[in-house]
């Protein structure tokens, strides 16, 4: 999928401003803090709103065909719900509706209710799910007939721990052979799962890499030390600290620093949230 130039405003807002990312196979991360504009973007690709410049593209389709798009597309949505008095399978089997399925409706509910173990929840009601189950069933409308491209904004969001590990290989099962897109404040679901991270800051891209590329940006710029309270504290004023645990009554602080700092301190190898960090500050 190639994005071109993408800007879209929401009256005074630039959410996204000449966006160019190019999505190809496998399981590509937008990362980004709170409006970045992670959201609006997965808006636009799943042709929800409109940008109001720039072009996307997918293997010959053009987003000014909708219908078309749509058909290739899943959806989870950040703040997804459903008719609480719907069962799972009465829900999905809707969503087989709009998407146009006709014959093998049935097979793919069956095959997207497998897909995030929700068998057992099959026939009973939404207003009677879980959150994290609810989180699953939106997961499961978003594979349901095996689309092409999957967008998923902040999948792992309230899911445990257990779910959150069975996300994750759901997802890297999904992106062979597949465009993947998920957004997440999570950078370790990132590290576990994208081939391809694209880092969004106030509506405007900083750069597109794999996470060990993105790592390697930071190298030379993460330090780390062991130091008293105060010094600690003193640091704090001047540096951007990524990281500090209490040690023997002092602190072993990770640290950003440009150059070489004026404590003793050694170079560390940089971690994909220090880098992100490193990247976001600059
Ligand atoms: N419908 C809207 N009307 C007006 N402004 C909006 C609307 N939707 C988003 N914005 C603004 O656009 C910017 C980008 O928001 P967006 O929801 O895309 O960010 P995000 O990266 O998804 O954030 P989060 O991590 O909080 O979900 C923000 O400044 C936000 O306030
Ligand atoms: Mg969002």
């Amino acid at each position: 999928m190639k994005i071109h130039d993408v800007s879209k405003n929401y009256r005074k807002v630039r959410a996204l401003d000449k966006v160019n990312i190019t999505f190809g196979e496998g399981v590509h991360g937008l990362l980004g803090e709170n409006g970045a504009g992670k959201t609006t973007l997965m808006r636009i690709i799943t042709t929800v709103i409109e940008q109001d410049s720039g072009t996307i593209e997918h293997n010959g389709v053009s987003w000014n065909d909708k219908e078309d798009v749509r058909r290739m597309i899943g959806y989870l949505p950040q703040k997804f719900s459903m008719y609480k008095q719907l069962t799972v399978r009465e829900s999905l089997r809707h969503v087989a509706i709009l998407k146009g399925m006709e014959k093998g409706w049935k097979l793919a509910v069956d095959n997207a209710i497998g897909s995030v173990n929700l068998e057992e929840k099959a026939d009973s009601r939404i207003g009677e799910l879980s959150g994290g189950m609810v989180r699953r069933l939106g997961i499961a409308q978003a594979v349901l007939g095996n689309p092409e491209i999957i967008v998923v904004d902040e999948p792992t969001a309230g899911l445990d721990p257990e779910e959150r590990m069975r996300f994750r290989l759901l997802l890297r099962q999904l992106g062979v052979g597949k465009t993947v897109i998920l957004s997440t404040h999570i950078v370790d679901d990132v590290e576990a799962v994208c081939d391809n991270l694209t880092i969004l800051h106030k509506g405007k891209v900083v750069i597109t890499g794999t996470p060990k590329e993105i790592k390697s940006m930071a190298g030379g710029k993460i330090w780390k030390a062991s130091v008293s309270r105060d010094d600690c504290m003193k640091l704090a004023e001047n540096k951007l600290i990524t990281d500090q645990k209490i040690e023997d009554g002092g602190y072993d602080v990770r640290f950003v620093s440009d150059n070489t700092p004026d404590i003793k301190a050694v170079p560390a190898e940089p971690r994909l949230e220090e880098a992100y960090m490193w990247l976001i500050k600059r």
